[in-house]
């Protein structure tokens, strides 16, 4: 019910959302994921779509239902978001970067099962660098100009608002969203704070889905008053 009274500030607006983990095999068996449950991104895609916007929703291994009249894409590996993101791009206008993306990625997956060897010692693993979705999106013609509108978040451990001033720099976005992770993974509550050039504005201790709803009209006038 309260979604049908939520003004419709994205009519015509094509939402991208990652969200959840990512998994990196090391064998066909095995992998390397973390603790993201995805709610707070499945949140995000709920309320963009309440509020009238065309969804798509690009999803790590989660188990969640997938929010009413929105596209889902089911993916793995961060390189199987990155893909189906780059997919998507081009006609999306606001992309919102929840997922919790592996930073790294074995350097080789096994064509088979890794067995023990009976020598006792353990294999050793190497990583490389995963690539970042959220950058890379956000170098892109389209976002410099403007024309897509690049959302990042971050869950830092300490320094929240320091450490999230400076990945939004880093991260070339126009808005960075913090949160105290990782005391939030898998809760349904939370508490966020909004960094965009302006400043720090604090988003207080909500549902998931109450915090998403002020977090897209928060989006909504950004995008309103910049294009
Ligand atoms: N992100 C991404 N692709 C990656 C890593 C991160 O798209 N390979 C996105 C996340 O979805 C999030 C934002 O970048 O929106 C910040 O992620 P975070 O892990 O906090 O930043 P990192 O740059 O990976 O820095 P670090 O983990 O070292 O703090
Ligand atoms: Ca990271």
């Amino acid at each position: 019910l309260i979604a049908f009274f939520q003004p419709k500030l994205l009519t015509g607006q094509h939402v991208l959302v990652t969200a959840g983990p990512t998994y990196e095999a090391m064998d066909p068996v095995r992998g390397i994921t973390n603790l993201s449950s995805g709610k707070m991104g499945f949140a995000i895609a709920r309320a963009a779509r309440e509020a009238g916007a065309e969804v798509t929703l690009v999803a790590g291994p989660v188990c969640l239902p997938t929010p009413r009249g929105i596209t889902r894409v089911d993916v793995r590996s961060a390189s199987n978001m990155l893909e189906a993101v780059m997919d998507k791009a081009p006609v999306a206008d606001i992309f919102v970067a929840t997922a919790a993306v592996a930073d790294w990625r074995p350097a080789q997956e096994a064509e088979q099962k890794i067995k023990k060897d009976g020598s006792g010692q353990a294999p050793t693993l190497s990583f490389v660098e995963n690539p970042d979705i959220l950058a890379t999106l956000a170098q892109s013609p389209r976002a410099q100009s403007g024309e897509l509108f690049c959302v990042g978040f971050a869950a830092e451990s300490q320094d929240l608002v320091a450490n999230a001033q400076a990945k939004r720099l880093r991260k070339g976005v126009p808005l960075l969203v913090g949160n105290i992770g990782p005391a939030t993974f898998g809760q349904d509550d939370n508490t966020l704070l909004l960094v965009d050039e302006q400043g720090v504005r604090e988003l207080s201790r909500d549902t998931k889905l109450a915090l998403a709803r002020k977090l897209i009209a928060d989006i909504a006038h950004k995008t309103r008053a910049t294009g």
